[in-house]
């Protein structure tokens, strides 16, 4: 099995600078010996000292978005550029969150997919159905709009460089996981479809998949072990050195 497991945490709009400290001074010890990548994507104020707490260290940085404009006049967003310059790697693109409450759409993450590549960012794509849509029966429907779109026009050369976070919208800080067998068929549905949209072999080794929604130290080990599941993105679990750090060793 040729796929690095990625355990990234998503710390969404939490921690202060302060907080920020505390919590990456915390986590080093406890993950450095990770068998997985590790990436903790914070806030963008949090992101400069993220990366120099972090520096010689195997954790990663990653932003939460980025916009798809090299630069201009769009208030309040943050380029791919600037992301880099801060020396951050990763980049969570297409959170529901920002699907449901900030007018994101496919398009939208297409874009801001190629920006992020383009500058050498590495998108961590996050698709995901919703409750209604699973109980109309449109889990596979929607998955493969969502991954289809995010990776229209985006070579092949740079499947290493991307991951895919499935995170039911159901499961996301509900405390409600997906069981594993469900998690490990459904992330099947989004490798098929970029089986199809690039090569078998390209789905089987080079595409990374995360599972994401309430993955917590309890059920990490379980859900790891399925044969789909390449890792997981972490929200209220990652707030807590003990905790993420025993995702991260499960
Ligand atoms: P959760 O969030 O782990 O708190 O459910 C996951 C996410 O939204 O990425």
């Amino acid at each position: 099995m040729a796929r690095k497991p990625i355990i990234a945490g998503n710390w969404k709009m939490n921690n202060t600078l302060a907080e920020t400290r505390t919590l990456v001074e915390g986590l080093i010890p406890l993950v450095k010996d990770a068998k997985c990548d590790v990436v903790i994507c914070t806030p963008y104020t949090d992101l400069a000292l993220a990366v120099e707490l972090t520096r010689g260290t195997n954790i990663h940085v990653g932003a939460e978005n980025v916009h798809w404009a090299e630069k201009g006049a769009f208030t309040g967003e943050i380029s791919a550029k600037m992301l880099v310059e801060l020396g951050v790697e990763y980049v969570i693109i297409g959170h529901s969150e920002r699907r449901q409450y900030f007018g994101e759409t496919d398009e939208t993450v297409n874009k801001r997919v190629k920006a992020a590549l383009a500058a050498g960012l590495k998108p961590i794509i996050c698709v995901g159905e919703t409750l209604d849509e699973r109980e109309a029966g449109k889990v596979e429907e929607v998955l493969v709009r969502q991954t289809k779109a995010a990776f229209d026009g985006i070579d092949k050369e740079e499947l290493d460089n991307i991951v895919i976070a499935y995170e039911p919208v159901w499961a996301i800080g509900t405390g409600k996981t997906a069981t594993a067998q469900v998690a490990d068929e459904t992330i099947a549905i989004i490798r098929n479809t970029m089986a199809e949209l690039y090569c078998p072999k390209c789905a089987e080794n080079r595409v990374r998949i995360q599972y994401g929604g309430s993955m917590n130290p309890k059920n990490a080990a379980e859900l790891m072990a399925m044969p789909q599941i390449d890792g997981g993105l972490i929200g209220g679990a990652s707030l807590k050195a003990e905790d993420f750090s025993k995702v991260v060793n499960y």
